[in-house]
């Protein structure tokens, strides 16, 4: 079964890198560089990196909370730091991001950037800054990040509200991700990211008590961690770790967990259960390199997403991240 799915595994990425190379390439933006700021703002890194490790030692769950922000604001017009903008009918407003957390850290940053490097770097640059040092905190893969995205001056609450709630069914999650360029390998590294992090309890209550209209629970649940989450989960308002076994790792016991009916939102179960995903998940379980490495790899590529369609006079450096420059 091991060797199986390690072939699996290297068939798929092989045809990630195939897809990856030679795709239609409208939804990556090539233009990024890793000597972006070089000369403009050599010291970027640096701050990220420092403002981080101080939050961090106050709040270790910030590093979760910001690895989905910057999904979140990829996932939506590229990644264009959409999702920071704060004002009435924003992503940001919308119900769905009502759990996001991080924002006051991307804005202490940014601050300190602008001290040094004024209306220089990108606050989607930022926030993909922060997304890969937050990753390597927890013990993730580190990767160079490619600088030069643009801040966008559009963001709608609406667009936040079509993002998967983790109800949905594979074949919707796989479509999603190809629209962005992202193939099925990426969704279910991706979904990795649910290694460490928390969920507020609405998010998983139709699994706990009738499922379906069953009146019985999701029965792809292990029973005994049915009784947990529904001990954890009285309230809507509760939250819950998404691994509940090393909740604070970066690590592929988010893929064991799915092996043994513990994964916490149906979307990510569902991972075993689909012929599609299945095999991926258990060449990761077994794998954590492989793991670490195709991480780094599908990070790269959601940080790259672009929308095209955008007009040059709808992009900027934004001065400040929760607004739009005057
Ligand atoms: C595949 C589709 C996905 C679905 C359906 C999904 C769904 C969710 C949901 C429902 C939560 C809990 C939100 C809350 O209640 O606070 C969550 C949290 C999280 N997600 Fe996802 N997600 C997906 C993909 C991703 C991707 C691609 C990443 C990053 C690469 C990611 C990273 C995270 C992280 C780190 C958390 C924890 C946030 C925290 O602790 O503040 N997710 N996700």
């Amino acid at each position: 079964m091991e060797s199986r799915s390690c072939y699996a595994l290297m068939l798929v990425v092989v045809l990630a890198t195939a897809v990856a190379v030679h795709g239609n390439g409208y939804e990556y933006d090539e233009d990024l560089s890793l000597s972006f700021y070089h000369k403009s703002c050599p010291q970027l890194e640096k701050i990220v990196h420092h403002k981080l490790k101080l939050w961090f030692t106050n709040d270790s769950t910030l590093a979760p909370a910001l690895i989905n922000l910057h999904y979140r604001d990829c996932a939506i017009r590229g990644c264009d730091a959409s999702i920071l903008l704060d004002h009435k009918g924003s992503e940001r407003s919308a119900k769905a991001s009502a759990s996001l957390r991080g924002f006051q850290v991307i804005d202490d940053i940014k601050s300190e950037v602008e001290k040094k490097c004024p209306k220089t770097v990108s606050c989607a640059d930022i926030l993909a800054s922060a997304a890969r040092d937050a990753t390597a905190a927890v013990g993730g893969p580190f990767w160079s990040v490619p600088y030069g995205r643009k801040d966008g001056r559009i963001s709608l609450a609406k667009e936040a509200q079509s993002l998967p709630s983790g109800r949905e069914r594979i074949t919707d999650l796989i479509e999603l991700f190809q629209s962005k360029g992202l193939n099925v390998l990426d969704l279910v590294v991706l979904s990795g990211a649910h290694t460490i992090g928390r969920s507020g309890c609405a998010s998983l209550q139709h699994r706990l008590f009738n499922y379906k209209g069953t009146r019985k629970p999701d029965p792809t649940i292990d029973p005994r961690y049915l009784n947990f989450l529904r001990r954890k989960c009285r309230w809507a308002s509760e939250t819950v770790e998404m691994d509940a076994v090393t909740p604070r790792k970066f690590d592929v016991q988010y893929y064991k967990n799915l092996q043994k009916k513990m994964g916490l939102l149906s979307t990510d179960q569902m991972l075993y259960s689909d012929s599609r995903t299945a095999s991926i998940v258990s060449a990761l379980a077994s794998q954590p390199e492989v793991f670490q490495h195709q991480f780094a790899a599908s990070m790269l590529k959601l940080g790259k997403i672009v929308d095209y369609s955008a007009d040059e006079d709808d992009t900027e450096i934004r001065l400040k991240c929760n607004r739009v420059n005057a």
